[in-house]
């Protein structure tokens, strides 16, 4: 192995300990513990899982954190409602709601997205939050493209005048990444390249970037020939595969192979995914610390 390992098991752990501490003073500040509400509608296993991450890892830093669960058959108007009522303190107080993606198919996820409002939205998905990001005055980033960014500044790594490379455009990750690394500032003053699925040539695009970020979704998306010598490679693919008749987790980076190539890289499990939890976890003291202003 020639890469270098960008470990988000670790640094999210260096983050969780500072968190502690900062909730520890906001506890004191104001005699109660941020609060964080997750809507976990049907019984996917991989959602459930992620859930109890995102639980487990509130409870570390000492946050409160409840998960109101709906069934699978629930309707767009039932979760608009059910999400109208905890943003007005009916599950108890929050600072944060959180509605676990993905939805069943026959819901309007973007009704209920919006129904979760800006000042709650942990996430950082309503067009309010999502304007403010593009405009340069964030308040609150999408958890897993902060945590790229967040794992590229821990690195050490330039991003001003490099080239970025992002493949996929979702509003998730992609777009919202696309935003942080073209601002002005540590960690941005990148150019950058957002590619998607009708992108033409994308491993001529892939060949070019000092930093190449995939998120779209698709095992052994990015193989060695696409990675410049010494490039950073940044995987946020989540994707569950058979192999050797046993169910692995691995990205969208065909990890084996690139990083002989690659000068930094992040594995799956223990890159991105621990960071979008911590980077949850500061979105929910931040929503605490803004409403108690
Ligand atoms: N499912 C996969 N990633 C995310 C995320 O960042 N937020 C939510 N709410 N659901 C997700």
């Amino acid at each position: 192995m020639t890469a270098r390992l960008l470990d988000g098991r670790a640094l999210a752990t260096k983050i969780e300990d500072s968190l502690r501490a900062e909730v520890q003073t906001f506890a004191g500040m104001f005699r109660r513990r941020p609060r964080l509400i997750v809507v976990l509608v049907g019984d996917v296993a991989a959602s459930a899982s992620y859930v109890k991450s995102k639980q487990q890892a509130a409870a570390r830093v000492g946050i409160d954190s409840d998960v109101i669960r709906v069934p699978a058959e629930s309707q767009t108007a039932d979760l608009v409602e059910l999400v109208q009522a905890a943003a007005a303190g009916d599950h108890g107080p929050a600072d944060g709601i959180l509605v676990q993606l993905p939805l069943p198919a026959h819901v309007d996820a973007v009704a209920v997205l919006d129904a979760v409002p800006p000042h709650l939205d942990v996430d950082g998905f309503h067009p309010e939050n999502a304007g403010l990001l593009s405009q340069g005055r964030p308040r609150f980033i999408p958890c897993t493209a902060a945590g790229v960014q967040r794992m590229i500044l821990d690195a050490g790594l330039e991003t001003a005048g490099r080239h970025a490379v992002i493949v996929g455009r979702s509003d998730i990750v992609g777009k919202p990444l696309a935003l942080l690394l073209s601002a002005k500032g540590p960690g941005g003053d990148a150019t950058v390249t957002l590619c998607h699925s009708r992108s033409a040539d994308l491993a001529d695009h892939c060949r070019r970037a000092d930093i190449l970020v995939a998120a779209v979704g698709r095992p052994n998306l990015v193989t060695a020939a696409m990675v410049k010598p010494g490039a950073a490679v940044i995987d946020v693919g989540i994707n569950r595969i058979e192999r050797d008749g046993r169910s692995r987790l691995v990205g969208d980076v065909d990890f084996d192979a690139v990083k002989e190539v690659a000068g930094w890289i992040s594995p799956v499990p223990g890159g991105v995914g621990p960071l979008t939890v911590a980077m949850l976890l500061a979105n929910t003291l931040l929503a605490a610390e803004l409403s108690s202003r």
